[in-house]
């Protein structure tokens, strides 16, 4: 077991109508004039973000909005959104959407508080010193970046997507109303979900320092996703399946299932901000597309894990070699996939890349990582490239 921090510090209000106590929330924050961040417009048709200005406007707050933050989140419309900030001088954040207005939000947020380019943190050049205060109506049940630390964004230039995370990025509130997601297309509410399962899988599959408690509540957290996501599929509009799927979303990236663990392996999300930044594809399903390669080509070199997690998360029989029950836990999260409608390869992604983009993908992976990164199984370029043909 290894020593580990755990800082939780979101203010969670959960439930049916929540978004309607969003002014007194930015007011015990201490916010008094708000930027409304938000994506491509679901919140402005489903009469959300009216909801939302009529709350603050009868509060007294006053407000700026800026929408157009795209999956996959552009840096110039952050820059865009630093300018705004300063120049009406915004002393506080409201992401009204998924975790591509968040982590927007959160990168305006540092550009707002630290002098000087925002992109070295992304580029692992400099460490924030701070962040404006931010809160968030979520909208899907994906990132988990309503609790998380973490923020990415892609450079267009270059189309270079890249993570950056610190504890000055933790939104000060987050209002969860799962019937807000009841408007989400079937294809995303499966990413979602794909999504939270992985942000939990990546910190499972590891080869240091287990605890019993933290894989117990891994272990609760997947089945649990996994049978929602069912659930959801057959009948969209069900307000537990939505509410189990959106508290398991904030849990499965809050840290929770990282402690006592070495922090993860975390390459299968390494591999698929390759294609989300090259591609664009969602995120939820570009992970789908690439886990089972990457599992494939890891499982060998921690397969107390893998059997476990195909006894304990997918029921696979317990009969056979060791490597067997792995390998069927592997075909059964597979087929699990499938059942949700989420793409297994790059093909079935509709990502159509030529070996020199693999190449290209592999590399800029390995210099974004520093070389090579994993924990089920460190990988360098030669591998990445190996698991990325191995998807086609
Ligand atoms: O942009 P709008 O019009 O709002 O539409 C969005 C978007 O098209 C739509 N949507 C969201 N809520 C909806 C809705 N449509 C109808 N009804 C609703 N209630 O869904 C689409 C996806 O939204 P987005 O915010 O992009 O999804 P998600 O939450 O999956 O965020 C994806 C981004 O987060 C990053 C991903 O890489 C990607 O860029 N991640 C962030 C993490 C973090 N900050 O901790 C961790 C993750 O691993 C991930 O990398
Ligand atoms: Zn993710």
């Amino acid at each position: 077991m290894f020593d580990f921090n755990y800082f939780t510090p979101t203010k969670v209000v959960f439930g049916k109508n929540t978004e309607s106590r969003v002014a007194e929330l930015v007011k015990e924050f201490g916010g008094t004039k708000v930027l409304i961040h938000y994506g491509g417009g679901s919140v402005v048709r489903s009469g959300l973000l009216k909801r939302v200005t009529d709350t603050l406007d009868a509060a007294g707050i006053s407000y700026v909005s800026l929408g157009g933050a795209v999956p996959n989140p552009h840096l110039s419309l952050v820059y865009e959104g630093i300018e705004l900030c300063k120049k009406e001088k915004v002393d506080f954040l409201l992401a009204v959407g998924g975790g591509s207005a968040i982590d927007s939000a959160k990168a305006i947020g540092y550009g707002v508080a630290n002098e000087g380019d925002v992109w070295d943190f992304y580029d692992y050049k400099r460490q924030a010193k701070g962040c404006l205060p931010l809160g968030v109506i979520l909208t899907i049940a994906a990132t988990g970046s309503e609790m998380s630390d973490s923020s990415v964004i892609t450079k267009e230039e270059g189309l270079v997507k890249r993570g950056y995370s610190s504890d000055f990025g933790r939104p000060k509130f987050a209002v969860m109303n799962p019937e807000l997601t009841m408007t989400l297309p079937d294809y995303q509410t499966a990413c979602g979900c794909t999504d939270i399962m992985m942000h939990t899988m990546e910190r499972y599959f590891t080869n240091g320092g287990n605890m019993e408690i933290t894989d117990a509540l891994a272990e609760g957290l997947l089945r649990t996703v996994k049978k929602n996501a069912v659930i959801l599929r057959d009948d969209p509009k069900n307000y537990e399946a939505r509410a189990e799927v959106m508290w398991a979303g904030s849990l499965a990236h809050n840290g929770l299932t990282g402690c006592g663990n070495d922090g993860g392996d975390w390459m299968t999300h390494k591999l698929e901000h390759e294609l989300g930044g090259l591609y664009d594809v969602a995120h939820g399903a570009g992970l789908a597309a690439i886990w089972g390669s990457w599992a494939r080509f890891v499982y060998k070199d921690c397969l107390h894990r893998f059997k476990r997690f195909a006894l304990n998360v997918m029921d696979v029989d317990d009969y056979g070699t060791d490597e067997e029950i792995a390998l069927s836990g592997i075909e059964a999260m597979e087929d699990f996939y499938r059942s949700i409608n989420m793409p297994t390869n790059l093909r079935e992604l509709g990502v159509k890349a030529t070996d020199e983009d693999l190449k290209l993908m592999a590399h800029k992976c390995a210099v974004g990582v520093g070389g090579e990164m994993g924990s089920a199984k460190v990988l360098n370029e030669e591998a990445m490239l190996e698991i990325f043909r191995a998807s086609m």
